[in-house]
């Protein structure tokens, strides 16, 4: 993977709040820290398919609408010549209830940039919503599946935020209750 300041021949961001943070996964060519206001990060979308079963779902990420809140994660730059590939591992990958949105994300070395991020919306078929940080954690505690248990995707995604600075107090919260 090549990683550098050059945003010659990008031809889509990709702006990633959860797994996509610290798997990508995906031919980037830049990646800078990026912010979207009016959204919060929760684990309000169950898994199936990643890090649950249809019998005991996961916990995974998702972003709600929440006024004066602000999200930190990355945005990462696609080469014109990766970007159909890209969508495609991306769609496959985010396919349990996520949808495509478009948002605008600001960065420090860009500006604001329209990115694409993929959202799973209130009320969609593997739909969660919220509960008490302990309901949530021993949901999760007690969940696996094909990606592998769910414990690690709570854990490896609070690893990559400490590292990247981003404080979050509901994914603190869930991970300490985890540990
Ligand atoms: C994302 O990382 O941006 C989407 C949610 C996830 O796959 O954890």
């Amino acid at each position: 993977m090549c990683v550098s300041n050059n945003n010659e021949g990008i031809g889509l961001w990709v702006f990633g709040y959860g797994s996509i943070i610290w798997r990508p996964a995906m031919a980037y060519q830049v990646a800078y820290l990026a912010t979207v206001s009016g959204w919060a990060r929760r684990f309000w979308q169950g898994s199936h398919d990643h890090r649950g079963t249809v019998d005991k779902p996961g916990r995974v990420l998702t972003l709600v609408p929440q006024e004066g809140e602000i999200c930190e994660g990355r945005v990462f730059g696609i080469a014109k010549e990766h970007v159909d590939q890209t969508l495609s591992d991306l769609d496959y990958r985010e396919k349990n209830g996520y949808q495509r949105q478009q948002l605008s994300v600001q960065t420090k070395e860009q500006g604001v940039i329209s990115a694409l991020t993929y959202i799973a919306p209130i009320n969609n078929l593997a739909w969660l919503g919220d509960d008490s940080n302990q309901a949530i954690a021993t949901q999760i505690q007690h969940a696996s599946g094909p990606s592998g248990s769910n414990r690690d995707y709570v854990l490896s995604l609070h690893e990559a935020l400490v590292e990247n600075g981003i404080h979050d107090e509901h994914i603190n919260n869930i991970a300490a209750l985890l540990r």
